[in-house]
């Protein structure tokens, strides 16, 4: 099964091909990621609309060098998955509309794709690995402990209560003049810091539940920053490798009390699996194999560019629900906010179909087209 997937839900524009055996990991043919950076970083940050700008100028093409990479013609694919939200609700219409678009030209099934979903089974595409596995997702936008424990079947045993933790990298990097996308920037300082300079807390270490809380250690950071302020270089390298560590060790704890409500809740997961643009972080890398080690069980986490936004894990878990028959029709809707636990596996008694989707989906999608309906489009969310 080669499915296309489309990711437009932030600052990366992105297309990829993905082959889907019956069996174990899928196979990249193609993934092309354009960024954004350029456009955001005279602001500072993702500006919702340039990006969505960005995306409708740039998809056209991104698609067609993914279609090309791959050497796959349209009417080879199995279905077109475009991720339909959580995200900046103009970039997530531009990229389901254009899969809409595809799907109803070439009478392919169409994939409406939750983002968190996309980066859930992402160890799924790289390892095959299999349910239920204990998934730590740290993103910009995202901080979640998750019990997977099928496709369409998420449990949330823990998230922030405040920022996430791409967000606290972001916001240090911004206070400190580093410029963005934060995380990148601040690791790179923190390799030539001193972490113990500066005592900043540890928010929520040694509580019994699996959840975070990032807001006062940005605060303290702050306080720490504007009290040594005017900052020399090393300053800047100390607080970064200081902020760092917090998060590291803050990690580390939330996690141990996250598997453990995992194993009395599900039993023993198969891994302990990273995912979103956080854990292309080294040193969460590093804590992360402590972890779970000591926790007796294995570690998947995907390669930097597949923990990132990018559109072969959004073909993937296109793949992956058109296996199950769980397709879309043309009047799917974007969604600015979506939980991972909203999202709808296969009923509890069906069992997988193997390989192409039932004949009633081209049906579906076409006669969706013939009776055009105005989708529901959520409020945006505040920026
Ligand atoms: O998953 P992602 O690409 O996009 C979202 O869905 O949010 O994650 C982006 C976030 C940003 O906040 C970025 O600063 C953070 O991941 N990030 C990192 C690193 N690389 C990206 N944070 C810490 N260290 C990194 N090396
Ligand atoms: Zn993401």
């Amino acid at each position: 099964m080669v499915v296309l997937g489309i990711e437009t839900t932030c600052d990366e524009t992105a297309a990829a091909l993905v082959e889907r055996p019956a069996e174990g990991p899928g196979k990249i043919l193609s993934n092309i990621v354009l960024s954004q950076i350029v456009e955001h970083a005279a602001f500072g940050g993702v500006v919702p609309e340039i990006a969505a700008r960005a995306h409708v100028e740039r998809l056209d093409m991104i698609i067609a060098e993914a279609m090309a990479e791959a050497g796959v013609a349209f009417s080879a694919i199995d279905g077109v998955a475009a991720a339909a939200g959580p995200g900046l609700i103009g970039g997530v219409i531009v990229g389901l509309t254009t899969a809409k678009a595809i799907a109803l030209v070439q009478e392919k099934p169409l994939v409406a794709v939750n983002h968190l979903e996309a980066h859930a089974l992402t160890a799924r595409l790289t390892d095959g690995t299999p349910f239920p596995y204990c998934l730590f997702l740290a993103s910009g936008g995202h901080t979640q402990i998750v019990a997977v424990l099928g496709v369409g079947n998420y449990v949330r045993l823990g998230t922030t209560v405040d920022d996430a933790i791409g967000e606290a990298f972001d916001k240090t990097a911004k206070l400190l003049g580093l410029g963005y996308p934060g995380g990148p920037l601040v690791e790179r300082e923190a390799l030539s810091g001193n972490p113990a300079r500066f005592a900043l807390p540890r928010p929520m270490m040694g509580r019994p539940h699996a959840d975070f809380s990032l807001s006062g250690l940005k605060t303290a950071l702050r306080l720490e920053a504007e009290r040594v302020a005017p900052l020399s270089d090393e300053d800047v390298r100390d607080l970064c490798a200081s902020f760092q560590q917090s998060v590291v060790d803050v990690v580390a704890d939330r996690l141990r009390a996250g598997l453990k409500m995992f194993r009395d809740r599900f039993g023993k997961p198969t891994a302990l699996v990273a995912a979103g643009g956080v854990a292309a972080n080294e040193a969460i890398r590093k804590v992360l194999h402590r972890v779970a080690f000591e926790g007796g069980t294995a570690l998947v986490v995907p390669p930097p560019i597949l923990c990132t936004d990018n559109g072969a894990m959004i073909a993937w878990a296109g793949a992956e629900r058109l296996a199950l028959g769980l397709t879309d029709t043309l009047a799917s809707v974007p969604h600015a906010r979506w939980l991972l636990s909203d999202v709808k596996g296969p009923p509890k008694t069906a069992t997988a179909p193997a390989g192409t989707p039932p004949p009633e989906t081209f049906r579906k999608v076409v006669e969706a087209a013939k009776t055009p309906q105005v989708p529901e489009i959520e409020e945006p969310e505040p920026q």
